[in-house]
């Protein structure tokens, strides 16, 4: 079974004929995409990934993730942005909630730690420390090769790997970047190590499903073919399927049309803690993919019920600025019955007998109706169970619905100019070469 897609409860917020009449407007959104006569059509190799993958590369993630297994008791996965929030979401959605706390012998594959996503010195110190004593490998990912924030962390685990294992650290080291350009590739053919290939017309945001994914995911236990195979499903069913019944077709029009109506901000809700690091993904993939040219929606997430005890206020009855997506689990992974008390001190007997999750989609009912009445359209994305399956076509769903998007909103989804501004002031500040007269400039500004 598949993600679906549920609008009921935003009929409230559309005129009779609005879908409709957006009905044209994105099925030339879709045959852009699909024609690849859009603008960024150098980047659609995800379009067909999920059946049309590199199967050699895809059996050496599996040996790879299996000597991994045998020689680490920790994985260190060194990447930023698309290079490391596609791992992260899906090893916190599938995995124990406790996956790194849990005992070797619980857990029975390496702990998966991610860095190179920031530039804390605590952080970096703090991992150095729970590495003593370990037998660890690194998965240095990197498309461009030359990114500053996991350069930095990889230099110094690398260092500490080579104090522990000598000439045999390079074999401990595992490389995901581009096929023949960058820093890392250079340095992976001169010092050998195995190397993974992020495909030229797939970038950052869309590489979950080539190694850049693959490979950490594996390592953490996960059967990486379900997670094809999910993605695969949905494909099939995204490109074939008519507008009136297609998720990703009526998701990316439904978000266009709130926009329109100055809905500019988009809440990813979850009711289910593990999906924290999915909506970090889905928050990178549409802020990189339509925030440009002073246009696209503000992609922001919560975590409820935690955030209806903070956000919850702000959602129900602040700025009337946005609309809500809620991820929903339909089938949950446990079973937990909640117990009847002698003495009903806390006044919680009238749930006993209920499970947690009768609970829980109580609250989530009952949460997009209050939202609803308080001015929040809402839509609803299922997702059939936890499950690799499920995974891959939730990834698909939005990554098709996210190109839909981007061209319906006029801009290209697959580039990211503005990620470079905070680059080229940091370098300057950092004194890099060739970026002299820029350093000047902003020193005065800092008024250093
Ligand atoms: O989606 C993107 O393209 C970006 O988020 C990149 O993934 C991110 O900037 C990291 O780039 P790289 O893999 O080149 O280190």
């Amino acid at each position: 079974k598949t993600v679906s897609f549920d609008y009921s409860k935003a009929a409230g917020f559309l005129g009779a004929d609005e879908l409709q009449n957006f009905k044209t407007i994105t099925l030339n959104a879709k045959d852009t995409l699909l024609s690849r006569s859009g603008a960024g059509n150098d980047f659609l190799g995800w379009i067909d990934l999920p059946v049309n993958y590199d199967k050699e590369e895809f059996d050496r993630i599996k040996q790879t993730a299996k000597k991994i297994k045998e020689d680490s008791d920790v994985l260190l996965v060194v990447g930023i942005g698309g290079s490391y929030l596609g791992a992260r979401a899906a090893i916190e959605f599938l995995s124990h909630s406790f996956y790194n706390c849990l005992d070797k012998s619980q857990r029975k594959t390496p702990q998966i730690i991610f860095c190179g996503n920031s530039i804390s010195s605590k952080y970096i110190a703090d991992i150095k420390d729970l590495l003593k004593d370990k037998d660890f490998s690194i998965n240095i990912i990197s498309k461009s090769g030359t990114t500053t924030e996991p350069a930095i962390s990889f230099r110094v685990f690398k260092e500490m790997l080579i104090e522990k294992y000598g000439k045999e650290a390079n074999k401990r080291i595992y490389a995901t970047t581009d096929k023949a350009r960058g820093a890392l590739k250079s340095l992976a053919n001169e010092e050998g190590y195995e190397s993974f290939i992020v495909p030229d017309d797939i970038g950052g945001r869309f590489s979950v499903l080539t190694a850049v994914g693959l490979l950490p995911i594996a390592v953490a236990g996960i059967d990486i073919d379900e997670l094809m195979a999910g993605a695969a499903a949905t494909k099939e069913e995204v490109l074939s399927k008519d507008f009136e019944e297609n998720p990703s077709l009526l998701y990316a029009a439904l978000r266009n049309i709130f926009l329109r109506k100055g809905k500019n901000i988009e809440v990813t809700a979850n009711y289910e803690p593990s999906l924290h690091y999915v909506a970090e993904w889905v928050k990178q993939l549409f802020g990189e993919s339509e925030g440009k040219d002073n246009r696209g929606i503000f992609p922001a997430a919560v975590d409820l019920t935690t955030d209806l005890h903070s956000m919850g206020q702000y959602i129900q009855d602040g700025a009337r600025i946005m609309f809500e997506t809620v991820l929903d689990i339909e089938k949950s992974s446990t079973e937990i019955l909640l117990k009847e008390e002698e003495t009903d001190t806390d006044g919680m007997n009238y749930l006993a007998g209920k499970s947690v999750d009768f609970v829980n989609k109580s609250a989530m009912n009952g949460t997009i109706l209050a939202h609803t009445d308080g001015n929040v359209p809402n839509l609803k994305i299922n997702i059939p169970d936890i499950s690799a399956f499920s995974l891959g076509s939730l990834f698909y769903f939005y990554e098709f619905a996210c190109g839909v998007s981007g061209y319906i909103l006029g801009v290209n989804p697959f580039n990211q100019p503005g990620v470079e501004s905070y680059k080229a002031n940091m370098f300057a500040l950092l004194g890099k070469p060739g970026y002299e007269s820029q350093r000047e400039e902003l020193i005065k500004r800092l008024g250093q």
